[in-house]
């Protein structure tokens, strides 16, 4: 089932659970991605960024190829713009097919901020994807960010942000991170803070930088409220490693098997992933249509 963010992040907001959005630059890395969530009965989102699409595959590549995956299982997939930035960008992956976008002005003063998160709000809702909008800013976490206390979104602002923009779900900067921590190092989020946006805003709230960032902290995060985890970095590190030990176990391995080394590493990370953020056998198939239990 191919759908927006809409209706799953609702579901988990209700249901108290986070759905993962993943970066997905290629074919093996959807299919690690679509066949995880069918096999738990998650719901699941797919994430490209403008980079990444500029070097991978073109929105219209990855729109149709990520949809016929979609239709194809009994789980809600959802495609998702990642840090769209431009206003181009997004009308481009509109046009191409997607279901949702983010829109993050979050580098931008803050009614500027308003401005554009409002603007791409309604251009999407008119073509039916949801929104996701980011105030405070999570930067990187090579460069420290994490701990810098004012990028962290305050609560009363987020507020006014939400009710000017008309969004369907706010990233949150409460201490994490974009990359890999320095020295292994696990980030203290602010868990105070995520309980106050939580109790003010009632919404779908998004955590990025979920690599690295420790299975209690996830863990907690979701209990305080998040219910959706973006992660690139420990996936595609997990990949790398499988691909790399693969080669390193048979030098003139066949470039099929070299593949699938790396699609089946991170379909195991997925499904691992989702228990954690309790997303996993929230939907289930019955007589062609998926309902949800439990
Ligand atoms: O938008 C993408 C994410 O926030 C991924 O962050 O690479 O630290 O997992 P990560
Ligand atoms: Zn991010």
């Amino acid at each position: 089932m191919f759908q927006s963010m809409k209706n799953m992040l609702f579901d988990a907001d209700k249901r108290k659970y986070a759905v993962m959005a993943i970066n997905c630059v290629n074919m093996e890395q959807a299919m690690a991605i679509i066949s995880a969530a069918q096999e738990e009965h998650s719901p699941v989102i797919i994430n490209i960024s403008p980079r990444q699409m500029k070097t991978h595959g073109t929105p219209e590549i990855i729109a149709p190829m990520v949809a016929k995956m979609a239709e194809g299982v009994n789980v809600p997939v959802a495609l998702n713009l990642d840090h769209g930035q431009e206003y181009d960008d997004v009308i481009r992956v509109i046009k191409a097919g997607f279901t949702s976008v983010m829109i993050d002005a979050s580098a931008c003063e803050y009614e500027e901020n308003i401005n554009r998160t409002r603007l791409i709000a309604s251009i999407a809702h008119e073509n039916g994807l949801s929104v996701e909008g980011e105030l405070g800013h999570v930067g990187s976490a090579v460069e420290g960010d994490s701990e810098k206390l004012d990028l962290y979104t305050n609560p009363e602002q987020a507020k006014d942000f939400v009710q000017r923009t008309n969004i369907d779900c706010l990233a949150v900067a409460i201490g994490t991170a974009h990359g890999n921590y320095p020295h292994n190092m696990t980030p203290r989020l602010d868990f105070q803070r995520l309980k106050e946006l939580k109790d003010i805003l009632q919404m779908p709230l998004v955590l990025h930088g979920g690599s690295g960032a420790g299975e209690e902290n996830i863990k907690r995060a979701v209990a305080c409220g998040i219910n959706k985890i973006n992660v690139c970095t420990d996936l595609f590190q997990c990949g790398r490693k499988a691909m790399v030990e693969a080669a390193a176990e048979k030098l003139e391995i066949d470039y099929m098997d070299f593949q699938i080394a790396g699609q089946n590493a991170m379909k195991l990370f997925i499904k691992d992933y989702m228990r954690m953020i309790g997303s996993s056998g929230k939907y289930y198939f019955e007589s062609s249509r998926t309902r949800e239990f439990d």
